[in-house]
């Protein structure tokens, strides 16, 4: 992949940063940048009330980036619902899926907390039964464990497309095969697998998927869920209030039919237009380049890791993205993270919202993170390998 460092100004304002803590939050080229201030030049307004100019613009703005950001993942526009964020778009699934006919979620160990903890409060409210699935010293989820959990008994599966700790990607279509021949729904944690690789939510099968704008170059405060269409007239509401409704009387309201019944309030205009363009950008770069680039980071990241005898986390060598957890003999995960960023390299520390996933492949103490992303070169590993191998020279 082409260098593209100038297009990102935190990049270009500090020459020696290697940022890799992608898989918290990505940086942002001025192409989203600039999406998303043009709004607050040009329009200001509220989109879907206002029948003014600037509201029919405004309007405009946001159907347009409807259309942008649900054909990036192959689903369908009328599906698409505005959220802050992966964990509002998956607190929404599970605060609105109908359980009054089956019961019973499957998930894994392996996912994040924005997936485990919406889904184990509804069972301790004793509204569904939840099955986590294990997973192996590895981080990794076999498919004879998930077979072992979904049964006609199931309502929902939910499972990641990407894991935050290893990279690793989930066997998506057929786990949603499994899910569907159970005459189960399926729901994809999407935030760590759409901004890394080719998504297609309709050929792969998937019935509701979630995912953060911050994850993939797009702004933070804009998220979505995707329901195949027909699903969500099949949802209940969520957050009620300005925009969810058709009529409203103090004995009653009636709610829309479409995606509107959940965007309630004023919704973050900036945020999908500079969501849409950082979907434009993606695309711009081709999302197979992207893979093939995040391969290659993932190799040399990984030889670095060895080099200076690191303990690596989940599975090394198979379909992931460019992420690795790991920890340096006895050094402190936090200690190390301090350390690399005083040479300039920025990395996560700790158990990254997935607790029971670290402490199932023996993280007790929690770890150091790595990802990389677009912006990153191999230069940069070399760099965080030399750095790597000054901390490891102190322990
Ligand atoms: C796999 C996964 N799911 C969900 C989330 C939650 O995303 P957000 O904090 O944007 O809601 C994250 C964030 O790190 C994640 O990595």
């Amino acid at each position: 992949m082409k260098d593209i460092r100038t297009d990102f100004p935190i990049l270009a304002a500090n020459p020696k940063l290697v940022y890799l803590d992608s898989a918290c939050t990505s940086l942002k080229p001025s192409k989203v940048i600039e999406a998303e201030m043009a709004y607050y030049r040009e329009l200001g307004a509220c989109g879907g009330r206002s029948s003014h100019r600037l509201g029919r613009k405004t309007n405009e703005k946001m159907d347009e980036a409807r259309r942008t950001v649900a054909s990036f993942v192959g689903g369908e526009s009328e599906g698409l619902v505005w959220t802050k964020n992966t964990t509002e778009a998956l607190n929404l699934i599970a605060n609105a899926f109908d359980f009054s006919k089956k019961k019973k979620v499957v998930t894994t160990i392996m996912e994040h907390h924005a997936v485990l903890l919406p889904f184990m409060k509804l069972r301790d409210g004793g509204k569904i039964t939840l099955e986590i699935v294990p997973c192996d010293a590895q981080g990794e989820v076999s498919m004879d464990a998930w077979e072992g959990a979904v049964d006609e008994e199931t309502a929902l599966v939910v499972t990641n497309s990407s894991t935050n700790t290893t990279g690793r990607k989930a066997e998506l279509r057929r786990i949603a095969s499994l899910a569907h021949d159970n005459g189960a729904l399926i729901c994809v944690d999407g935030a760590q697998g759409v901004p890394h690789h080719k998504t297609d939510m309709k050929k792969d099968g998937y019935d509701f998927l979630c995912f953060s704008g911050h994850k993939m170059l797009g702004p933070t405060g804009i998220g979505v869920m995707i329901a195949r269409k027909e699903h969500l007239k099949n949802l209940k509401e969520f957050m009620v209030g300005g925009g969810t409704v058709s009529t409203v009387t103090c004995g009653e309201a009636k709610y829309m039919n479409d995606h509107t019944r959940f965007e309630a309030g004023i919704q973050d205009y900036a945020g999908m237009t500079g969501l849409s363009a950082a979907c434009q950008y993606l695309k711009g770069l081709g999302m197979d380049e992207v893979e093939r680039h995040e391969k290659a980071l993932a190799d040399a990241m990984l030889k670095e890791l060895r080099n200076a005898g690191a303990t690596v986390y989940g599975p090394e060598s198979i379909e992931k993205s460019a992420i690795y957890s790991f920890n340096l003999r006895n050094a402190k995960a936090h200690d190390v993270a301090l350390m690399l960023d005083k040479m300039d390299i920025a990395v996560r520390s700790g158990f990254f919202c997935a607790q029971p996933a670290m402490e199932a492949m023996g993280a007790h103490d929690g770890a150091v993170r790595v990802s990389g992303y677009v912006y990153n070169t191999l230069d940069d590993m070399k760099k965080f390998g030399e750095a790597l191998a000054k901390v490891k020279a102190l322990y």
